[in-house]
């Protein structure tokens, strides 16, 4: 199949497209504008495969959405591009809105226009890639979201989400396109940008530098190893049924003090003896505004399914991602100096 993947060079996407070149015969039209999360070392591995391609068109462009789709002619659609970071959206919504609700709108017309054109019908497959906020906030002793749990999103990352989720329901229902969610808890793993909670801790308490821990650090995550969400994403755009939705989850709910601490932990172990322990960098910071007390997730559907389970625990994990993040500073310290300091963000809001 032709796959336009969208979002290809961020954290997800470039482990889908990395997944697509590697494991399957698919060839790969990824639609990245290259905003600050994006990153071309993400997808070196597999840039100069002959199925893999990349253009620099922005989601919300329609015109130029629709020439690149007209040329590569696709026969289905992996979309992640969005802004991703609750704390960003909280310092500056709009571009959410642009690309998340927007962008999302302008992707879909593009698909149903395509679909039609090509005479693919509804043979021609959508992916919408979301998150778990989009249910909102758990009580320590909820059941876990799943596909039938209700929206409730209150972030403006969460509520840009929510809504991109609604319309492409919505171009399901109305006009026929065969759509697929998937809504997932919070990733980790190689290449993430070090703004998101599991890296940032990771190159500050390399540099021996304050641990800022929101509130008292007991908000609980629900954490998957992003390599198993590409797996999960690509299971479900081959086979996933049209119309549905599947919850993708690590089955891993971790406070983020555990997981700081973890991080800690696996440094000190990695320095050897002598260092003094990382724990004590760690400091309670003022909470993030609207900050959801847990996300977890059941993921039977996607098992039963798609045949789909998680293939690392979280303890293997992080593991693996403290220890690429050792070996692999040539992608991750120049994104500091030159888009983003680690300063702490999302507490004005304007
Ligand atoms: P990311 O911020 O790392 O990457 C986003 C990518 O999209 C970047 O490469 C960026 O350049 C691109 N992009 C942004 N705006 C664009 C636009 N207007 N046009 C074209 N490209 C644009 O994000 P991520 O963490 O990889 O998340 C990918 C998707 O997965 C998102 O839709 C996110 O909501 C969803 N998701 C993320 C997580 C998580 O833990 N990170 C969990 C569940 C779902
Ligand atoms: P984050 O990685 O931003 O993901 P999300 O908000 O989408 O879940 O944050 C994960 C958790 O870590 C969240 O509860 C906020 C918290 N956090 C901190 O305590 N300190 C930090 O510096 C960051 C970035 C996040």
């Amino acid at each position: 199949m032709r796959v336009v993947v969208t979002g290809g060079l961020g954290f997800i996407g470039s482990a889908v497209v990395r997944h697509l070149i590697t494991n399957t015969d698919h060839e790969v039209l990824n639609v990245d504008k290259i905003t600050y999360a994006a990153t071309e070392g993400s997808v070196a591995s597999v840039a100069a495969d002959p199925r893999y391609r990349h253009v620099a068109v922005d989601i919300v462009d329609a015109e130029a959405v629709r020439v690149a789709i007209e040329e590569f002619d696709p026969d289905g659609f992996i979309h992640l591009a969005a802004e991703s970071h609750v704390d960003r959206s909280i310092d500056g919504p709009r571009e959410f809105i642009m690309t998340n609700v927007v962008g999302t709108y302008e992707l879909l017309q593009a698909a149903r226009h395509h679909a039609d054109r090509s005479g693919r019908g509804d043979g021609l497959r959508f992916l919408h890639v979301s998150t778990d906020e989009v249910f909102g906030t758990l009580s320590a002793t909820d059941a876990p979201f799943d596909e039938n749990s209700p929206y409730a999103p209150t972030s403006p990352y969460s509520a840009s989400k929510a809504a991109s989720d609604h319309l492409v329901r919505a171009w399901h229902e109305t006009f026929g396109l065969s759509t697929i969610i998937t809504n997932c808890s919070n990733n980790y793993g190689p290449f993430h940008f070090p703004e998101k909670l599991i890296p940032l801790m990771i190159v500050k308490a390399l540099r021996h530098q304050p641990l800022p821990v929101y509130g008292a650090g007991d908000n609980v995550r629900d954490w998957l190893f992003v390599e198993d969400h590409a797996r999960a994403i690509v299971r479900a755009f081959e086979a996933g049924r049209p119309g549905q939705t599947y919850a993708i989850g690590g089955n891993a709910e971790r406070t983020n003090l555990d997981v700081v601490q973890a991080i800690c932990d696996l440094l000190d172990h990695e320095a050897g003896p002598g260092a003094s322990p990382r724990r004590e960098l760690i400091q309670f910071v003022t909470d993030r505004p609207g900050h959801d007390l847990r996300y977890a997730i059941d993921a039977s559907k996607a098992s039963t399914e798609l045949g789909w389970i998680p293939s690392l625990t979280f303890e293997d994990g992080l593991a693996r991602t403290v220890r690429w993040y050792l070996e692999n500073e040539w992608w991750w310290q120049p994104l500091l100096g030159e888009r983003y300091e680690g300063q702490r963000l999302g507490v004005t809001g304007s």
